[in-house]
């Protein structure tokens, strides 16, 4: 290709912001994406999980500890401290998706998982005390808990906070102690905000007992149909903790229609809580694994994007730090660029740079087929690399004469400055962005006396900036 474009600069993210300034529709494949499920498998969770290499693995709160080849999500009985009304955490500090939209709007995809886990919760005077309070598995917006969660709030919730929505909290208990509100002491619940269950189930009509006298170790899977919005709670009873996992029983323990989408955030953790109150026992995890739905960041999520009338696509995903630039037709390079895009451009917030347009072409290598990421009316984009700034682009070049694409480019550019407009600022807002997350550097190039470019360079947060809005 011939250096017979002039440059323009903007991000995939605006123009998902404003899908009206710049669309070319094409037909939306709505749902075409095949869902792959991404897995993970954690414990025996020995000291890689504490002083090794899986020590940022998770975040362990309050009272809990990894500790003796367990989560545990309560204190264990080793050393003297006392073991009465306490509360812990322990979370993936990695959040799921947990559905995918593009640019704001649902697109009907919930993800869907399974999770298996073992757990015991001991009695320690199982001859004097009854055992006290239980565990649950937890999906919430933090991995940070409530003051005051222990007893009855298994680490939930506290007095103040259960039962309020913004809790966004969905969690399966075990509970061993019977509140007023429980049927008995020995129960399965599905907890929405709140430690009065949704639903609860008896267990000792499945002839389980959480925490009988003696060890007992269970066997726990909980399963997510995202499609059909059903939870589903098997449970079984695991020999021993170190050997091969029990056989999943055909009937669920619990079972219930759940819309997670309406309860929880985009973006939840998922982990352990448990508590101890007046009466107590130890709670740990002894293996966890889960499988959850993945939906790509990458270039099908912009063949999405293209549903609504974007072109570019650059699998921002993976991209640690983004630049995007443009390229209109065939300027000569001169001391007078054109006054319309230089004017937009100083009004531009950030410190313009100059790149050679044969640092471009190195950078997508020779704007190879092999690089291209997306096309579109206006043009084609073009993955690259900047070596020395150690940062992946995405190069834009206009595909229409010089005229409209320049005036593309404009246009372009004054959605940029819209973002600091106040009516953007509060458009970024519901997308829970606030606008100093993003840094803008808009750069002039000046290529080879050919052509003029203009970058705009997102900063760190970029990625996370992006996919918010993609979402
Ligand atoms: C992903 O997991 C779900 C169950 O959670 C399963 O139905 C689906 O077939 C899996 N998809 C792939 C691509 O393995
Ligand atoms: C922890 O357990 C894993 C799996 O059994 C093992 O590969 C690893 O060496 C262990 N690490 C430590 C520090 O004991
Ligand atoms: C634990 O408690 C025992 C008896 O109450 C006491 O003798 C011992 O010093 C304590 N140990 C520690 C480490 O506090
Ligand atoms: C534990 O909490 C209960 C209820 O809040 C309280 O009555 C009891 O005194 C507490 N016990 C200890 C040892 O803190
Ligand atoms: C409950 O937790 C919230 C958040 O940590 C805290 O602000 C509030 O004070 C707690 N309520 C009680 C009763 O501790
Ligand atoms: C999790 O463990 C269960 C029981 O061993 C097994 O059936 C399942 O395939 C495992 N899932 C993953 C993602 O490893």
């Amino acid at each position: 290709m011939g250096p017979r474009w002039s440059l323009l600069i903007t991000a995939v993210t605006i123009l998902l912001l404003f899908p009206a300034a710049t669309s070319q529709p094409e037909t939306p494949k709505k749902n075409s994406r095949v869902l792959l499920n991404e897995s993970y498998v954690y414990g025996p969770f020995n000291d890689s999980y504490t002083s090794g290499s899986l020590r940022d693995i998770f975040d362990v709160e309050n009272d809990a500890a990894i500790h003796l080849n367990a989560f545990q999500v309560t204190p264990d009985s080793a050393g003297n401290i006392s073991l009465v009304n306490k509360s812990g955490r322990i979370f993936l500090k990695k959040p799921f998706k947990l559905w995918d939209d593009i640019n704001g709007e649902f697109n009907g995809k919930l993800a869907s998982f399974n999770t298996c886990f073992i757990f015991n919760a001991f009695r320690i005077k199982n001859d004097i005390t009854p055992p006290g309070e239980g565990i649950a598995f937890v999906i919430a917006p933090s991995f940070a808990m409530p003051f005051n969660s222990y007893g009855q709030y298994l680490g939930l919730t506290n007095s103040t906070t259960d039962g309020k929505a913004t809790n966004k909290l969905v969690a399966i208990e075990f509970d061993t102690t019977k509140q007023d509100f429980d049927p008995d002491n020995n129960h399965i619940g599905l907890d929405i905000n709140s430690v009065r269950s949704k639903v609860s189930v008896p267990l000792s009509k499945f002839g389980f007992e959480i925490a009988p006298e003696g060890t007992q170790f269970w066997a726990i899977w909980v399963e997510y149909d995202g499609e059909h919005k059903e939870i589903y709670v098997y449970m079984a009873k695991q020999p021993d903790r170190d050997g091969p996992t029990v056989e999943k029983p055909t009937i669920p323990v619990l079972r219930s229609s759940l819309d997670l989408k309406e309860l929880v955030n985009q973006n939840s953790y998922f982990g352990f809580s448990a508590s101890t109150g007046v009466n107590y026992e130890l709670h740990c995890v002894l293996k966890w694994n889960i499988s959850i739905t993945a939906f790509p960041e990458d270039k099908s999520k912009f063949s999405n994007a293209i549903k609504i009338g974007l072109i570019i696509g650059v699998p921002l995903i993976v991209i640690g730090s983004a630049v995007f630039v443009y390229f209109i037709s065939k300027k000569k390079c001169s001391d007078t660029s054109d006054p319309q895009i230089t004017g937009t451009l100083k009004s531009l917030p950030g410190t313009p740079r100059e790149f050679r347009y044969k640092e471009l072409k190195k950078a997508t290598n020779k704007f190879d087929n092999k690089n291209k990421l997306g096309q579109g009316g206006y043009g084609v984009v073009y993955k690259g690399t900047l070596p020395k700034e150690n940062l992946e682009v995405a190069v834009k070049m206009f595909s229409r004469d010089k005229m409209k694409s320049t005036h593309d480019f404009l246009s372009e550019l004054t959605i940029i400055n819209r973002l600091r407009h106040k009516n953007l600022v509060r458009l970024l807002g519901k997308f829970s962005i606030s606008l100093s997350l993003i840094s803008i550097e808009l750069i002039t190039l000046c290529l080879n006396h050919v052509l003029d470019h203009i970058y705009v360079r997102f900063g760190r947060t970029s990625i996370t900036f992006m996919m918010t809005l993609l979402n």
